[in-house]
């Protein structure tokens, strides 16, 4: 085997995709002491010790991480960039805190150099957070997806991102016409779309921020260019709702106005999908749309609370996101702790392999990526985390007396943080050592 890499661990993946929770358990594969082969930026195999030792060039070819757990790296499928520097703003909710803190923060993107800055910071969260992947909104700026492209660009990181599309019921400053908005955002596809590992989402903010025309640029967008993703947001909040309702009177549902212009699809991404009516669920699942479930967001803006059970119901593909700003946290770790939590308010047990699930193979499959990353199956890229699951005295304590894998990797969701992502791999390389961060520290 021609690798460049060989990692000697514990494993844990789910090995395909899967339409019910029970199919997640089925697929969850752990491999106490294993060997995981890498070259070329792929996973090239993962075995047993006792197998794939016989495949080593020489005994002692392999790199020790005994005492680790390693993961797919995760995949957020939803955040704001250019929100990063605002996390955690006090006392608003959606539409109040979006005028008072959010569009004042993206005003700021009109620098380049601004735009560069938080490009950099922001990936090293995603970093030091073991998230490998993101769908990611920039400002309307073209320059502030410029940055954030060319950053990801140099770290040879997967990244999906879009310039914010909006035309009107924002800030003079934050809006642009429509046709500008359409050219701006054809040049950034052009330069951007597929470069590497970088892939280009068209971005309108929500339908409150978006005119008919907007719209139809949009749809002419998609038409345009087929293999871009979209991304936006819907349905988050009762009084976003009423607005939506109010501006666009003659579409029965929310999503209806989406559906309208030709934005559902394959590709396209709602966060959020907090209050849905049924149809609205039917219309995703029809146009194998996929929603974005954020859940420290949802609960910090006291947005709702997502009905998980309803999208397996429903058959509709869902990822994670943290929704930074609006989102209190890059990790995953702890969003799935919230997730659990939220889940919980509506009797329904999220078990740590669909937690996993959804933050690793589900978010790729959400983003239609499930064929490049997501596990450790052969020829996938190698994009992962290496978790320590006893960080902190509290997470020894509580690991020591966990009797399996899922037990242990429930402990990480509800107690584990930063601190729990010893590295992060991208592209066949470590791209983070926490090690290497706290001895220069
Ligand atoms: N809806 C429209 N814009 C935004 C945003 O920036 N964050 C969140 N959470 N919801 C939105
Ligand atoms: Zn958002």
């Amino acid at each position: 085997m021609d690798y460049s890499h060989v990692l000697r661990s514990s494993f844990f993946d789910i090995t395909a995709v899967a339409d019910t929770p029970e199919e997640i358990a089925r697929h969850a594969r752990y491999i106490e002491d294993g060997l995981l082969f890498i070259g070329g930026g792929h996973i090239l195999a993962l075995m047993s010790w006792e197998e794939g030792q016989h495949h080593l060039r020489h005994m002692a070819d392999w790199l020790d991480y005994r005492g680790r757990i390693i993961v797919p790296g995760f995949v957020d499928t939803h955040l704001h960039y250019p929100q990063t520097g605002t996390i955690g703003a006090y006392g608003e909710q959606l539409l109040a805190w979006l005028t008072a803190y959010t569009f004042p923060a993206e005003s700021e993107y009109a620098c380049p150099e601004h735009a560069a800055q938080m490009s950099d910071f922001f990936l090293s969260q995603l970093l030091c957070n073991g998230t490998t992947t993101a769908m990611v909104f920039g400002t309307v700026h073209p320059q502030s997806v410029d940055a954030l492209f060319t950053a990801a660009e140099r770290l040879s990181m997967r990244l999906i991102a879009g310039k914010v599309m909006m035309d009107q019921n924002a800030p003079e400053d934050l809006i642009e016409s429509a046709e500008q908005s359409a050219r701006d955002t054809r040049a950034l596809i052009r330069r951007w779309h597929n470069r590497g590992r970088l892939g280009y989402a068209i971005t309108p903010r929500f339908a409150p921020t978006s005119s008919p025309r907007l719209l139809e640029a949009v749809r002419a967008l998609r038409a345009e260019f087929p293999d871009t993703w979209l991304q936006t947001h819907l349905s988050e909040n009762a009084e976003e709702i009423a607005w939506v309702k109010s501006l666009w009177p003659e579409h029965d549902t929310y999503l209806d106005v989406y559906h309208h212009y030709g934005l559902t699809g394959e590709r396209s991404v709602f966060a959020h999908a907090i209050h849905l009516h049924d149809s609205e669920w039917d219309c995703l699942r029809r146009t194998r749309s996929a929603v974005a479930f954020c859940p420290t967001s949802n609960l910090f803006l006291g947005s709702g609370l997502f009905p998980l059970r309803t999208s397996w119901q429903k058959r509709v593909k869902v990822g994670i996101g943290t929704d930074v700003g609006a989102g209190t946290t890059f990790n995953m770790l702890r969003t799935l702790g919230e997730a659990y939590k939220i889940c919980q308010l509506q009797s329904y047990s999220l078990c740590a392999s669909e937690a996993l699930y959804h933050a690793t193979l589900g978010g790729a499959r959400a983003l239609c990526l499930d064929d490049r990353i997501g596990n450790f199956m052969p020829g996938k890229e190698a994009d992962f985390a290496v978790l320590d699951p006893a960080a902190t005295p509290l997470q020894a304590l509580r690991i020591s007396r966990c009797r399996d894998i899922y037990e242990r990797l429930f402990a990480l969701i509800t107690l584990g943080d930063d601190r729990s992502i010893h590295q992060t791999w991208i592209d066949g390389r470590c791209a983070w050592d926490r090690s290497r961060k706290e001895a220069a520290a």
